[in-house]
């Protein structure tokens, strides 16, 4: 068996500095033997660094996933194959850099995990669906657990993923949109499902992000500058934590939505 934390969309300075802090503790409770953080947002809300990158890893974390705002902060394209554990979405197309699939061996048991991108309400990339069957039949054909973070805006999308590689894959996670959604559940007594993780980040804020200028937005459309808030007296942590089986059943999911005062 293995015992597994996800953390949803690590947004800006302030959510890093939060999960950092956090972590130790929650590593002592779940004792995680695989650990996943959503790293997309980690760099001033957009993109993620190397020495981002270093940090998370330096700190335990086992694998980054990202989404369609890994590339947003340039410095990671021509840094990205020096971490191997920071996967990009699998979808985009094959010239993009990066890593597609983590494998790795956790007490004697192989591990695979992939990030796809949505296409609904999201720019136009390769069909995650397709993409994720192909690996199935090749890549992943001989790893026992596999844990597919889908990162997409529309919940029928990820829904229907999760239920069309029920039986087949461990776990189907959803990201995007930085609201953790209350559906847990293991479909067909297999697969270990949650619409969206939700994100670790500023919760007095519009998705990690300062509130004023998102409003501003909202009202002219105008163009904005987004960032996250540089401090909050409230702090949002939510992940995900799971037991998979040798013979990659997830036999227990639960969500948390933390919000803790700081
Ligand atoms: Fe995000
Ligand atoms: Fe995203």
């Amino acid at each position: 068996m293995i015992k597994v934390l996800f953390f949803g969309d690590i947004v800006g300075r302030i959510g890093r500095d939060y999960f950092l802090q956090q972590f130790p503790e929650l590593k002592k409770k779940y004792k995680p033997d695989l650990i996943i953080v959503n790293g997309e947002n980690s760099a001033n809300g957009k993109g993620i660094t190397s020495k981002i990158c270093s940090t998370y890893f330096n700190a335990g974390v086992t694998c980054i996933t990202t989404g369609n705002h890994l590339f947003d902060n340039r410095e990671i394209i021509s840094n990205i194959d020096d971490f191997p554990a920071l996967i990009r979405p699998l979808n985009y197309s094959p010239q993009v850099p990066g890593n597609t699939v983590f494998k790795t061996t956790i007490n004697g048991i192989s591990v695979a995990v992939v990030n796809l991108l949505g296409q609904v309400f999201m720019p136009p990339i390769d069909n995650p669906f397709v993409a994720m069957e192909n690996l199935l039949q090749d890549e992943l054909s001989d790893s026992q657990v596999i844990i597919a973070d889908l990162h997409a805006e529309a919940t029928s999308e990820k829904r229907a993923f999760g239920v069309n590689f029920a039986g087949r894959v461990s776990a189907v996670l959803g990201t995007h949109t930085h609201v953790q959604t209350a559906d847990a559940e293991i479909i067909d007594g297999h697969t270990g499902y949650l619409t969206d993780v939700g994100m670790v980040g500023a919760k007095n804020s519009i998705l990690g992000m300062e509130s004023e200028a998102i409003i501003r937005k909202f009202l002219t459309q105008m163009p904005e500058r987004f960032a996250p808030p540089e401090a909050d007296s409230q702090m949002q942590m939510d992940f995900v934590y799971l037991e998979i089986s040798a013979t990659g059943q997830t036999t227990k999911i639960v969500s948390e939505h933390l919000v803790n005062t700081v």
